[in-house]
């Protein structure tokens, strides 16, 4: 039975990640992928080619908005055959890398499924047969995949899930998204740009749940000039297939009453849940919590002994950078480096046009818990480069304590998920919203909105 340190199990950005570091370290480190590339969710059917498509349609709308700019185009077109050519290649590419940084810091990765029969040992499943190694630590870090609509069953050709919006053959002329979180607006909008009505039935009065509300409504109202339709406060109750396509039945939630919308793909994005059947966790006595979720401790370590969990299938924010984080965090405690992840510092973004990014406390979490706070805002309207560029829907939004401490800050608006991380590395730092309003920021840049709106939070802002 061969013998190592540390036997991951999955190969996402959070086990890759993990293994890399751990071997950095000195241990010695086998991951173990199923699906036979690496990269995981991420990289195979989530970040990379949702990017991939925002982009290549955002080139194609931005098409039609060029005359302003004394630009006529006459004629264009979408292949969409390319379009996925360029996408699949991108994330061939970036898969197989990963594979060279396994080499280049020599991580056995070991293709097939692997389950633990017993604390210190894993089995895994492949063509070849099953094989068992010996593990002094075992970390699972396989994931989550999308969580099923009762009732409604995913053909991945007229019903999809995220991956087979991914890899449509052509341009849907009615797609209808159910649900208003990340998933649903990115790819709602990829195939918005590319010419689909797109409908987004949302069962809560909102869109984006867990964002500041203020800033919620500021990215709606961006998305829906760019030509989102939402419905919200509506259920889907059934999809019936039809000859003229599909049917489905919603019920508005505060009326109690019924109405139909008729479609010709629909994607179900309701969330994700985490993938831990057929590791033996029930066997093994891992607790999990009502949802599935690993339960670990501050040191990533489960109920077993000798056995730790990462990235989305823990409690937790389900982001890449945040399962790297946790990959990290964990690997480096079990050879005593200090280590810990802040998950109030983990920002998050939405790719789409105008990006919504943010980090920390929203305003409403501020009031609920009766946290004493000043806020300040800045609109892209007023600020030059976004005038320059033609980009100036949204705002910037800083929350701090009294004392000037960052809380929390929001943004909507073109390159938000860049100018999101001046405002992480405050937060991370302890800085307050005076230190960044002293510290200067190019001009014209973005960035300068987030300087005025710190400034606005001290009353001192100079454009607004
Ligand atoms: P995963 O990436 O899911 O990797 C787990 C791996 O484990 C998989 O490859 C799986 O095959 C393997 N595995 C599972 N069970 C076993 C087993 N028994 N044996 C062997 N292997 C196994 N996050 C962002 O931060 N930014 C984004 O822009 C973003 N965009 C997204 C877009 C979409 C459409 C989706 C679906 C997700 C997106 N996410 C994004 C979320 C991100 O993909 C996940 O948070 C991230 O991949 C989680 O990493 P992970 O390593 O925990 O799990
Ligand atoms: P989500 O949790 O972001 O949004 C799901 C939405 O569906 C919510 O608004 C919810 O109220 C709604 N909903 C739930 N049940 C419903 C129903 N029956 N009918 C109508 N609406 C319903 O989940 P999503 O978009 O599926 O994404 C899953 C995860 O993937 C997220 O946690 C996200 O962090 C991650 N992700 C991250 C991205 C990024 O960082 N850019 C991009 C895509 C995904």
């Amino acid at each position: 039975m061969t013998a190592y340190d540390l036997v991951v199990i999955g190969g996402g950005p959070g086990g890759y990640v993990a293994a890399i570091r751990a071997a950095q370290l000195g241990m010695t480190v086998a991951c173990i992928e199923g699906r036979g590339a690496l990269g995981g969710t991420c990289l195979n059917v989530g970040c990379i080619p949702s990017k991939a498509l925002l982009t290549s349609s955002g080139k194609y709308a931005a098409l039609s908005n060029l005359a302003a700019h004394g630009i006529a185009v006459e004629d264009s077109s979408v292949d969409v055959g390319a379009m996925m050519a360029r996408k699949d290649k991108l994330v061939g590419d970036l898969t197989k890398g990963i594979g060279f940084l396994f080499k280049k810091n020599g991580v056995d990765l070991i293709e097939g499924w692997a389950s633990i029969p017993a604390a210190g040992q894993v089995k895994v499943q492949n063509d070849q047969g099953s094989s068992l190694l010996e593990a002094k630590h075992i970390l699972i870090a396989t994931g989550s995949e999308p969580t099923p609509l009762p009732g409604i069953a995913i053909d991945e050709v007229d019903i999809l899930s995220s991956t087979g919006a991914l890899a449509l053959d052509s341009v849907p002329k009615h797609l209808v998204v159910i649900g208003a979180g990340v998933i649903g607006l990115e790819l709602g909008q990829v195939w918005s740009q590319l010419g689909a009505k797109v409908t987004v039935v949302e069962f809560l009065d909102r869109i984006l749940p867990g964002i500041d509300g203020e800033i919620a409504k500021l990215a709606q109202r961006a998305l829906s000039k760019r030509g989102l339709k939402f419905q919200l406060g509506r259920k889907v109750t059934g999809i019936e297939k039809t000859a003229e396509g599909l049917e489905l039945a919603l019920e508005r939630i505060a009326k109690g009453t019924e109405e139909t919308l008729q479609a010709d793909k629909v994607l179900v994005a309701i969330g994700r849940l985490p993938v831990t059947s057929g590791l033996g966790l029930d066997a093994l006595g891992v607790s999990v919590n009502a949802r599935g979720f690993i339960e670990v401790d501050g040191r990533f370590a489960t109920s077993v002994p000798g056995i730790y969990a990462i990235g989305d299938c823990v409690p937790g924010p389900m982001l890449a950078h945040k399962a790297e984080e946790d990959g990290v965090a964990c690997v480096e405690m079990l050879t005593g480096e200090p280590a810990h992840v802040d998950y109030n510092t983990v920002p998050g973004v939405v790719y789409t046009n105008p990006e919504v990014a943010s980090v920390g406390q929203t305003e409403e979490a501020l009031k609920e818990a009766g946290t004493a706070y000043i806020s300040g805002k800045f609109s892209f309207m007023a600020n030059s480069r976004a005038r320059s560029i033609g980009e100036t829907d949204g705002a910037v939004k800083v929350l701090a304590s009294p004392d000037g401490t960052l809380l929390g800050a929001h943004i909507v608006g073109a390159h938000g998920g860049d100018l999101i991380a001046e405002l992480v590395l405050a937060m991370t730092k302890g800085a307050t919203v005076d230190d960044i309003a002293r510290s200067c920021h190019a001009h014209p840049s973005m960035a300068e909105a987030v300087k005025e709106a710190c400034l606005d939070a001290l009353g001192r802002a100079i454009h607004a």
